[in-house]
């Protein structure tokens, strides 16, 4: 092999190459100790001794030359393999996914609003258990044992004396027996009735109670009081209708509806019947009235002394109406994401 061949055939090589590695080799089998170009030296021999040196020299220069070559070719390969690099890899200031971190629960979050209403207002907010004697769910509410209202409401008993409260009114009792009038309380929580879990029954579901008893308290009071909690809940231009009805431990007694945010009272959305009131205009909240004296007799007050009212309103009920949820049971099903989509 001549040095014009063995440059060739190097440049072919090198060429060829696409990473360090290749390169090396050529780096061997071209320039190193046992490779092409120490065959060409070993040519130098065989010349005569007078164009020894030039020969020597044309072949140093040879292979500095083709060591250049090679040096420039392992930058370009090794530039190309860190451009790649960079081009695969992930921006690591780009922000990650964000935690998941859960939200309030629709029906709490409704408690949340009802409570910043009555407490902006000076109600204070109290809790009881839930596990109540019958005597507190149902007697001192002037709902005697052989009451019709009893029946209806099929409770869950523990013992003959003890049931799991049916509503939240018996925190009523247990709020006037701890304190005289005057009174203004709230009462968020938990109630169950023996009804079997459909689209629109739960057998444990949440209420809030509200009770206010003083002097020369009035109906007009609990109108005020509610439209106002109903606009805070559905807007300020949210309508209130009380629509006569009956409770034991309320006279006069009243249901209170508030007229459909979605079809604003029309019962009509794009000329289909509205989903949300179902078409009536009116979404049924709960029932209120003024405390029945028996009960304020029950508990130790004086009903010739003070008046007052109370207002019972499920809180399930209120959430499905502002997110227009169908399903009643969506609020235990668990669903991931159920109250995140809602937050
Ligand atoms: N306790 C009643 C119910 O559960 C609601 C109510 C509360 C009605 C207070 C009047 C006064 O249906």
């Amino acid at each position: 092999m001549n040095l014009a061949e063995l440059t060739a055939r190097f440049r072919d090589a090198v060429a060829r190459s696409s990473d360090a590695r290749a390169l090396d080799e050529v780096r061997i089998a071209f320039l190193g100790r046992s490779g092409a170009v120490t065959e060409v030296r070993k040519g130098i021999g065989k010349l005569p001794p007078s164009e020894r040196p030039g020969a020597g020299k044309v072949i140093n220069e040879a292979v500095q030359a083709l060591e250049a070559e090679l040096a420039a070719a392992l930058a370009r390969v090794e530039n190309a393999a860190l451009t790649r690099s960079l081009e695969d890899t992930s921006d690591v200031t780009f922000p990650g996914p964000p935690a998941k971190i859960g939200a309030i629960h629709p029906v709490r979050h409704v408690a949340i609003d009802v409570a910043r209403y009555f407490t902006r207002h000076g109600f204070a907010v109290v809790l009881g258990p839930e596990i109540e004697t019958d005597a507190n769910n149902f007697d001192a509410l002037n709902i005697p044992p052989d009451h019709p209202a009893r029946e209806g409401l099929d409770s869950f008993y523990l013992r003959p004396d003890l049931v799991l409260r049916t509503h939240t009114s018996p925190m009523q009792v247990r709020a006037m027996r701890k304190h005289g009038p005057p009174i203004a309380i709230i009462v968020p929580g938990k109630a169950y009735r023996r009804d079997a879990n459909d689209a629109r029954h739960l057998f444990m579901f949440h209420q809030v109670e509200g009770l206010m008893v003083g002097h020369g308290i009035h109906f007009g009071h609990l109108k005020g009081m509610l439209v106002g909690m109903c606009r805070e809940l559905f807007g300020p231009s949210a309508d209130v209708r009380f629509r006569p009805s009956f409770f034991p431990f309320t006279e006069p007694s009243a249901e209170i509806d508030v007229k459909c945010p979605a079809c604003a009272g029309t019962g009509e959305v794009a000329a289909v019947q509205c989903r949300t009131c179902g078409g009536s205009g009116w979404i049924e909240l709960g029932g209120s009235g003024m405390v029945h004296p028996n009960v304020l007799r029950s508990v130790g007050y004086d009903p010739d002394a003070v008046t007052g009212w109370a207002f019972g309103c499920g809180l399930e009920r209120i959430a499905m109406k502002r997110h227009d949820i169908n399903d009643i049971r969506a609020f235990i099903e668990n669903t991931p994401g159920f109250a995140e989509g809602l937050a």
